[in-house]
Parts: C-alpha cells; structure tokens; sequence
C-alpha cells in the first residue's frame, strides 16, 4: 500500500486533498478512489500487452458508469458477469464489441441482450450454454463470437472460495477426460456460434505465474488437439485475471509488464513446440487495476479495551462494506489519518457496527493508543470487491464512491439513503 501523505497539521491528504475535508464533505463511511492512478493503471496494462493482445477489466471488481467512461478512454475492454453489469458498460457507451460476457449460468434474456446487442465474445461455460447461445443466436439471425471456458485442473494458491481451475467446482469445462474436446467439437458444428478461442481462469489473488504457466500449456495442448482433429487453428485465447495486489507490506505483486513478458513467453514457446502460430492473448485483471486506487474511510465511534487480549475498535461502517475479510479471512492493514500520534502502539481490532462477532474490517493492527472517538481512519487498497459486494446487512447504507483527480472530489455512486431502502420494500 502506498505511503499517506500528509499536510503540515499531520492529516492525511488524497490527490491535494485532506480526509478531514472529505469525510465534512461526503460523510463517512465513504470509498475515494485515485482516478489518475486507475487511469495510470489501465495506461500500463494496454502499453505492456501492446497491440498483439488484449486486457479486459473484469468488472465484477467494480464497475460503474464512470469506471466504463474511464476504460473505454483508456484502450480497455471489459468483462461483465451479469445482465447488471452489461446493461452499465451499454449504458455508459462502452462499444458492445469490446464486451466480454461471461458466467456459469446467464439466463436467456441475458444471453438474447448480449447477443443483440452485438457483444464481442459470450464465454460459454457448459454444454447446455453452447446450445442455448447458439440457439439463440440463430434465431435472431446472427453468428455470435464465443470462447470456451475450460478447467485445466490447476490449484492456485489462494483462498478456496476464489480459486477456480481445480476440478471439482462449478465453472467450466474440464480438459479432462475429453469434455472440453468434445465442447469444441460440438460448438464448431452450430451456425449459431463462431469460435474464436479458449478461456482459462485459474482464481484470484495469486502471485505465482507457475499456475498460469500450467494453464497456458494446457490451453495450447487443447489447440493442437483441435488443429489436428478438425484442421483449424483457432485464432485467440485468454487467461483471465487473478493478479494479486499489496493488501499489506507482506505482499508483493508483479508489474503489469512482468506478467505480459512471462504469459507471452510461455504461450509463444508452448505454440511453437506444437507448430501452431501464436495466438492472440487476452488477459482479464480486475482487482489489480482498481484494487490499490481506492481505500475506505471510517470514523471511529468507540474504542473498548479488553486486558491481557487487544482493543476493539468500532467504525461506522464494517461488513457490509467490506466483507473480504469475513468471508476469506483476507488482510488488510489500517492507519489513523485524522491526525498524527506519538502515543505507543497497541494492539488492535477493527470492527464494524454489525450484528454479528464475525464483522471484522482488520483482524490484527497495531493503531496508536490514544485513538478515541471521532479520530479518522483508512483502510487502504479496498478499491476491488468492497463497494461491488456491499451489502445492506441490518438495513446499512452503502456508502458512496468518491472520486478524487486533480484536487477535486466528485461522488461517482452515491450513498444510499433510508429512502432507497424503503423504495424496494412495497409490502
Ligand atoms: N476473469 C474471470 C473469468 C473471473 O472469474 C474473475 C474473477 C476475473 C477475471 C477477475 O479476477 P481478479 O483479477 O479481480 O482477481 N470476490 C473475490 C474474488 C472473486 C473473483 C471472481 N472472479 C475477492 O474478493 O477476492
């Protein structure tokens, strides 16, 4: 995470501007998200997979108009899960044929939409999705491009509820035992369906490029199978996403340079060891583009501690903004920002204000001991799967997405209000 900086009175600033000025502003809890740095970020992953391939910003990590205005600008394209997320890139003018729309069970509607609306790529992700999409496809008259997501049978080395190329879960097609073959075989023989390619995506938050390596030979040896059974080379494949990011001081991440040099070296050796010309790559990052440009900030409400053990520390805020750490024990570390302290440390607990012993922001982090009510603190790096898993557990109001640029702060996503809440409850 980046180091705060602050102004001469010891309050942390963002983009020029102070947290005490923001939290006035746009209340707390609140996300400020850099958008020279998720602009900056996007610049780096289209200039380091250059021309021959493409990156895809998986939305799932956080998408809103704006984040579609943002790529759109930048070169990127995007991946989208969901009716939701599709209609959001559409609407904020993202090029339909730079849509890729994946999942492992996208209703009809969804796929008619898709397919109308002219997307770039549907993923397909079982045996009944090729003959729904190409059914679908046909009847509207059109050829829809497509990939094939396979399971390569990879473990990633990250928490067990984001790691996705072992077999037994439920996305994809596994190389084994002949289904993804049989998956190709069957999707070169719909008019409905031109298959472009075959997507892998081996989990999430992984540093270690030996699981990709794996993928990607499997991918090629698939593609060599297909060339030698039916004499077509097909043109593309994508390794999803899945980079990790700095959550604390212990992780250190690759650059978007280092892992376009190592997936295309791989890829190249692996197609040319099977005589077949390299494919186009495409690659889907999601939390390492918008993970580290954002963190969220709280403001203490009380401050109880507990002898011979830790402080609890209660924020305004807790798992309905971030359920990271709830649900994969994930890390994150926190710093008071409101005002500099020389007071000792001592060992902490941030917790949130909900109804449950679980709610916990940052399990272990050592705050300064005269921390009191009103003080400010960050969370840094929350800018991937906190605002996009929010929840409204106990009736919470989502916090807003405040975007800061040039010494200036605008609300992207609003904060919810008791209004929006009661507007969905019509019993
Ligand atoms: N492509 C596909 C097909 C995916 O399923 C995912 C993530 C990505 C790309 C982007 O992965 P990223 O680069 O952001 O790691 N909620 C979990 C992560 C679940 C990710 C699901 N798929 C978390 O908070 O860590």
């Amino acid at each position: 995470s980046r180091t705060v900086e602050r102004d001469e009175r010891g309050v942390a600033t963002v983009g020029g501007l102070s947290v005490t000025e923001l939290a006035e502003e746009f209340g707390t809890p609140a996300y400020f998200l850099d958008e020279s740095d998720f602009r900056t970020r996007c610049r780096a992953w289209a200039e380091a997979f250059g021309k021959d391939a493409d990156v895809f910003y998986a939305g799932k990590a956080f998408l809103s108009r704006a984040i579609v205005r943002w790529l759109k600008e930048e070169g990127l394209n995007l991946d989208v899960c969901s009716g939701g997320e599709l209609t959001t890139a559409l609407s904020a003018g993202m090029p339909a044929e730079r849509i890729a729309f994946h999942g492992n069970n996208k209703s009809e509607n969804e796929i008619r939409t898709a397919v109308e609306a002219g997307v770039g790529r549907i993923v397909l992700d079982s045996f009944q999705e090729i003959a729904r999409v190409a059914h679908i496809a046909q009847s509207l008259g059109r050829r829809q491009r497509v990939q094939i997501r396979v399971t390569v049978g990879v473990e990633a080395h990250t928490h067990e509820f984001i790691a996705t190329a072992h077999e037994d879960q439920k996305f994809g097609i596994a190389l084994a035992g002949g289904q993804a073959a049989e998956a190709v075989r069957r999707a070169l023989k719909l008019d409905g369906l031109e298959l472009i390619g075959i997507h892998s995506h081996i989990g999430s938050q992984i540093f270690d490029m030996a699981g990709f390596e794996v993928s990607a030979r499997r991918v090629v040896q698939l593609l060599a199978e297909v060339r030698d059974e039916h004499g077509v080379e097909l043109p593309e494949i994508d390794l999803g996403g899945g980079l990790g990011i700095a959550y604390t001081s212990e992780d250190d991440p690759r650059e978007p340079h280092e892992i376009a040099k190592a997936l295309s070296e791989i890829v190249t050796r692996e197609c040319e060891a099977a005589g077949l010309a390299t494919p186009r790559i495409s690659v889907e990052p999601g939390r390492a583009i918008v993970g580290p440009t954002a963190f969220t900030l709280y403001e203490v409400g009380t401050v109880k501690p507990l002898e011979g053990l830790r402080t609890y520390v209660s924020v305004d805020g807790g798992m309905s903004d971030n359920i990271r750490t709830a649900l994969y024990d994930a890390e994150y570390s926190v710093s008071l920002v409101s005002r500099t302290s020389d007071a000792a440390p001592m060992l902490s607990r941030v917790v949130g204000k909900h109804c449950e012993s679980g709610d916990i922001v940052v399990r272990d982090a050592f705050l300064p001991s005269d921390l009191a009510p009103g003080d400010l603190i960050a969370v840094p790096a929350t800018g991937a799967y906190c605002r996009s898993m929010a929840s409204n557990y106990n009736h919470a109001l989502r916090p807003p997405v405040v975007a800061v640029r040039d010494g200036e702060a605008r609300v992207i996503v609003r904060r919810e209000t008791e209004e929006d809440l009661l507007r969905l409850d019509v019993g």
